[in-house]
């Protein structure tokens, strides 16, 4: 059966060589689409006199590789082609299609965008050439009756190599247990976090030891500065700020704002080297301890840069340094308190969609498997295989491949909220135009809570097609 459709497959596309001469008078009909729930969907021309064969090409949301059927018969007055692969809502339907028509091939392209289930034909083009889709990660394209191995259930994953996944697939790991960090896998931010939005207290860089590996773990360590009140900072060309190098990337000397960072910490990210929409990210990990060290274990879209006020965040999991803290409500706010969701900046406000659990311990004292199960629908917080949150609003904002992040950081303005924390229990504060310095000459107050703890210790992250 393969070998027979595939040799038939070639005698076209020979055929398809041989016989293009550009002459193009015959019209092919419209495309018809049917989507069926969960069974697949089904694509058809109606039969009419001269037509020999249809060969169609189908690409889902620009997943690869693309779907191929070559119809060689009418069957009801239409040509047909039945695929198992599912469309939902968003979905982006790209329908490419070869015709011999009395000898001659036509071609014909079109897009549909699925929305509640209807359709909406976006482009109708009657280009001649198939597009195939190229670029760096190639996507070949397969015999659509052939594609139905029992064992690959379809995943709404899309990864950014392009390569089709089936549910349940390892397509990210990295298990910290070598000597180095995989430097094709993670770069490092290199900026600044003073003096601009969010204000946080600390300059991230690629110091070895702010992150390394060791006995299996990444660390990520917090370090207090030694001196921070004299003269400029400069990270020059490290600098890895694209949003605002001007307020990320130097401090300049003599200037009111002339306060050096009190912490020097790290964050890395795996933009340049992997990137997935919907899947199940784990991190085995144990969160920093420490007052006003805030741990960053989150997904970004690739669209959005961090230092933006305005990026969009998925985070799997949060909990705040500090042993006790408490709102003005007097909620537990404190390491205990776990959290994971979205935060979505708009105007220089985050909305947040955050669930939590509370917990009798700090999430730092221990390690701890952080889950989110992002789907295009809804997200599954876990921790410790446990269930403690789903979100469904929001998730349109995300619609679009995200990469990983791991940092610790110090401060924050939405992290450490001045509205929300009880009053004088923070040694700065947020609105206060030198927060780094008053942060730094009260570190009486917090540099005790500080040591051994404060790294952040990452055992694994595994990323799971969904
Ligand atoms: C063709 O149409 C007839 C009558 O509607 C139907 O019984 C038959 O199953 C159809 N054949 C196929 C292959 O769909
Ligand atoms: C990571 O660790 C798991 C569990 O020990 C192991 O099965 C897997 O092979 C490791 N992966 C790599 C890339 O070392
Ligand atoms: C390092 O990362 C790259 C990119 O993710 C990956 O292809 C490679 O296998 C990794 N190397 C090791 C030793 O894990
Ligand atoms: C981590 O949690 C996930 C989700 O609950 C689970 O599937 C996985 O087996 C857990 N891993 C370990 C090592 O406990």
């Amino acid at each position: 059966m393969w070998g027979k459709t595939l040799l038939s497959f070639c005698c076209f596309l020979f055929l398809l060589i041989s016989n293009y001469d550009g002459v193009l008078t015959f019209k092919i009909s419209d495309v018809d689409l049917e989507i069926f729930r969960d069974s697949g969907f089904e694509v058809s021309i109606p039969d009419e006199p001269g037509l020999q064969r249809v060969f169609y090409m189908f690409q889902i949301d620009d997943l690869c590789p693309a779907l191929m059927d070559y119809i060689t018969k009418a069957v009801n007055g239409s040509w047909v082609s039945k695929q198992k692969a599912c469309i939902q809502n968003n979905d982006k339907v790209h329908i490419s299609l070869l015709v011999q028509y009395n000898d001659q091939i036509y071609e014909k392209t079109e897009t549909r965008v699925i929305i509640n289930t209807r359709l909406l034909t976006t482009k109708n083009s009657k280009s001649r050439n198939i597009q195939f889709p190229s670029g760096d990660s190639e996507c070949q394209a397969i015999l659509s009756p052939q594609k139905a191995s029992k064992k690959c259930l379809p995943s709404q994953t899309i990864v950014n190599s392009g390569r089709q996944v089936c549910q349940g697939d390892l397509i990210f790991e990295d298990n910290f247990s070598g000597m180095n960090l995989n430097r094709s896998a993670w770069k490092h931010d290199i900026r600044h976090r003073l003096y601009h939005v969010e204000e946080e207290l600390v300059a991230f860089d690629d110091a070895p030891r702010n992150c390394f590996l060791k006995e299996g773990d990444l660390n990520i360590v917090p370090i207090m500065a030694s001196d921070v009140t004299q003269g400029s900072f400069k990270l020059g060309d490290r600098c890895t700020a694209v949003e605002s190098p001007e307020k990320e990337c130097n401090i300049p000397q003599g200037s009111y704002y002339s306060i050096k960072p009190p912490v020097f910490s790290a964050q890395i990210h795996t933009r340049n080297s992997f990137s997935f929409k919907y899947g199940k990210i784990e991190v085995r990990a144990k969160l920093p301890k420490g007052d006003w060290l805030f741990p960053y274990i989150m997904l970004q879209p690739v669209s959005t840069y961090a230092e933006t006020h305005y990026a969009k965040q998925l985070r799997i999991a949060f909990a705040r340094g500090n042993a006790h803290l408490r709102t003005k409500q007097n909620e537990d706010i404190s390491g205990n308190h776990l959290y994971g969701g979205m935060l979505i900046w708009n105007h220089g406000r985050a909305e947040q969609y955050l669930r939590d659990r509370l917990s009798q311990a700090h999430y730092g004292d221990d390690y701890h498997n952080y889950t989110m199960i992002w789907q295009r629908d809804k997200i599954t917080l876990m921790v410790d295989e446990e269930i403690y949150g789903e979100i469904y609003d929001g998730l349109a904002l995300f619609n679009e491949k995200c990469f990983i992040i791991l940092g610790v950081t110090v401060g924050g303005f939405t992290n450490f909220n001045d509205e929300v924390l009880q009053k004088d229990v923070k040694p700065y504060k947020n609105t206060e135009p030198r927060a780094a310095l008053s942060f730094w000459q009260n570190r009486d107050m917090w540099s005790s809570t500080w040591g051994k703890q404060s790294s952040m210790l990452v055992d694994y992250v595994r990323v799971y097609a969904d």
